[in-house]
């Protein structure tokens, strides 16, 4: 019920997300959850979708996801143990997680052989390229095209390169991390770089928001 109103408004007011614990998270988690949960609805999410959300964090989305979802169709790629647990246990209502029984991995290298799945209908990643490495990307398509059929859609949150902020070169991971929980460094990509890393593993990509320098971009296969 609370979905169906969600995708028709924007900004419904949901009560129920209400009976959350005080958060230690930060300002808008419901908002952009909620957000990130309209995004895949409009790419066509729909409840007996299998959905991998590669670094689910403490579930801002996931929260959503797995109402929403079927039993079973929600899988979270998570490294860092803590944070995962807080989700699953402060942000996920008990009966939800038992009722929906999504399925979680700790792995780092962006392998998606984890949950023994041939393929899934959506990969889902929010401010993960964010943070990410070109190497890291490209690890990630290289996963969803092994793991998607005809009609799977990728779909990330990214900031795009500028002169102001060029494009991420690094081979490395900045961002908070799981080590010692510091790094709050956001990276920007430059999208003709991914859009011809995109079509070397067979996908199109289609920038959602050209005008905007934090775009969605949609990924699917050619
Ligand atoms: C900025 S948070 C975003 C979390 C969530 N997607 C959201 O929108 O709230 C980035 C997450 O990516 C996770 N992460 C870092 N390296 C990763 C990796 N190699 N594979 C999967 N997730 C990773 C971090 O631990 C962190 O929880």
């Amino acid at each position: 019920m609370i979905i169906r109103r969600l995708s028709a408004d924007p900004e419904p007011d949901l009560k129920s997300i209400d009976d959350l614990p005080a958060l230690p998270l930060a300002p808008g988690f419901k908002q952009e959850g909620r957000r990130q949960l309209i995004t895949l609805l409009q790419a066509g999410l729909s409840p007996d979708s299998l959905l991998l959300d590669i670094g689910c964090g403490w579930l801002r989305g996931g929260y959503w996801f797995i109402h929403f979802l079927n039993a079973g169709g929600y899988h979270g790629i998570e490294p860092w143990e803590a944070r995962l647990e807080f989700g699953r246990h402060s942000i996920l209502p008990p009966e939800i997680l038992a009722g929906k029984q999504p399925r979680f991995s700790g792995n780092e290298d962006y392998d998606f052989t984890e949950f023994g799945r041939e393929t899934f209908d959506f990969f889902f990643a929010s401010s993960i390229w964010s943070h990410c490495s070109k190497q890291a990307i490209d690890r990630m398509l290289s996963q969803a095209a092994r793991h998607s059929h005809q009609e799977s859609l990728f779909i990330t949150s990214c900031w795009r390169a500028t002169a102001t902020h060029p494009d991420h070169a690094e081979d490395r991971w900045l961002g908070k991390n799981k080590d010692d929980g510091q790094g709050v460094t956001k990276v920007h990509h430059d999208f003709d770089k991914l859009r011809k890393m995109a079509a070397g593993h067979g996908f199109g990509m289609q920038d959602l928001y050209p005008n905007r320098s934090y775009s969605w971009l949609k990924f699917s296969r050619l």
